[in-house]
């Protein structure tokens, strides 16, 4: 297939675009090389001839409409978005314009190409979204695909904004569409403002590790090699419509994470105390959501997709790539923003 990736510069894109092209298929990466892109992420798939870019903004249609024209993909997996919770509490409009307008703008120059070519009944839109569209969960209980949505942040309701666009555009016009709504990624590339990178940059540097509240908030863990292999599997082999769940299986407290990966530290990167003893808690993000987690039920019956590591074995996996990868990570910590706590304004 020919695929067009919207956000194939950022954490998740990027895992797409490499597997993709591992896996045979055309890509063309769209984006708009915003502070969370970096295209080192890419350098092995673009030597591929069957790799193409344009930077492009998903907010600017006229540049959409010349790319499916030019490109002609038979699928779209649109992952670009504002991602980072923290700033969207900060900055929402940046989060309404793309993740919302830039849907929109997504939707309709993909409608307008699929009308002209026909509409072909193979052609896919496949939309990325979170699990936080669903809100909080209290102790117990898991998200379905059928859970009502109750986003708490301006990224959470931009995403649902979005979901529910394409849904409509589905009902509306017919466009062959798929969903899939995930859990925290985690892994090699991801950018250093999230909590797993945030922790070892911190732990190495051998500054405080931040821990929002009491650090009891509770994340469903998705390793983002596996996440890759899940989007790919519901792009082929997801029912035309239907929405899927994506989870880890792997349900952590934030401090328990923290520990863990300060462990993983201590064993590989040794020094005369435990990164453990560098854990700060400050002042808890407003309205943070206190658990998800993901029934995996309807990917895994349906399509037999399972996540292929624990928690402990991708936790491995990442903190061994960021001591072998400083070359990526530490221009990154130069960028606006990064390494400052935000999202404290409310
Ligand atoms: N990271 C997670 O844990 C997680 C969990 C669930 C869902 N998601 C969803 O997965 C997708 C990818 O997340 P990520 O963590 O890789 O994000 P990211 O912030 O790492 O990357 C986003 C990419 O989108 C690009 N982009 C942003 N605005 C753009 C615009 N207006 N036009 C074109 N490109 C633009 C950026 O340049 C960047 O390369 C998002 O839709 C996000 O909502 C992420």
């Amino acid at each position: 297939m020919k695929l067009l990736i919207t956000g194939g510069a950022g954490f998740i894109g990027s895992a797409v675009v490499r597997q993709a092209i591992r896996d045979g298929h055309a890509v063309v990466n769209l984006d708009a090389l915003t502070y969370a892109a970096c295209l080192e992420n890419v350098a092995e798939a673009a030597k591929s001839p069957n790799y193409a870019f344009e930077k492009a903004d998903i907010r600017d249609r006229a540049a959409l409409d010349r790319i499916f024209a030019e490109h002609k993909p038979d699928a779209v997996m649109h992952l670009a978005a504002e991602s980072h919770v923290d700033r969207s509490i900060d900055s929402p409009g940046d989060f309404i314009q793309t993740n919302v307008i830039g849907t929109f703008n997504m939707l309709e120059a993909a409608r307008a190409f699929w009308q002209a070519q026909g509409k072909p009944a193979a052609f896919r839109f496949h939309h990325i979204s979170t699990d936080e569209v669903f809100g909080t969960l209290g102790e117990t209980g898991q998200f379905t695909e059928e859970t009502p949505y109750a986003p708490n942040s301006p990224y959470s309701a931009s995403k649902a904004g979005s979901d529910h666009l394409v849904r409509a555009w589905a009902e509306t016009y017919g466009l062959p569409i798929v969903m899939t709504n995930c859990s925290n990624n985690y892994g090699p590339y991801h950018f250093p403002e999230k909590l797993v990178p945030v922790v070892i940059l911190k732990a190495l540097a051998g500054e405080p590790i931040p821990v929002y509240g009491k650090g009891e908030n509770i994340r469903d863990w998705l390793y983002v090699e596996d996440h890759a292999d899940a989007l790919l599997t519901v792009l082929q082999k997801g029912e035309l419509g239907r929405s899927y769940n994506i989870g880890g299986e792997n349900e952590a407290r934030n401090i328990d994470l923290v520990r863990t990966i300060c462990t993983i530290l201590d064993e590989k990167r040794p020094k005369n105390a435990a990164y453990a003893d560098q854990i700060t808690f400050v002042t808890d993000r407003p309205g943070h959501d206190m658990r998800y987690a993901i029934d995996p039920e309807r990917i895994r019956t349906e399509l037999g997709w399972r996540p292929s590591v624990t928690l402990e074995q991708g936790l491995e996996k990442t903190v061994q790539w960021y001591l072998d990868n400083e070359a990526w990570w530490r221009p990154l910590q130069d960028r606006s923003g990064v390494g400052q706590r935000l999202g404290v304004k409310a």
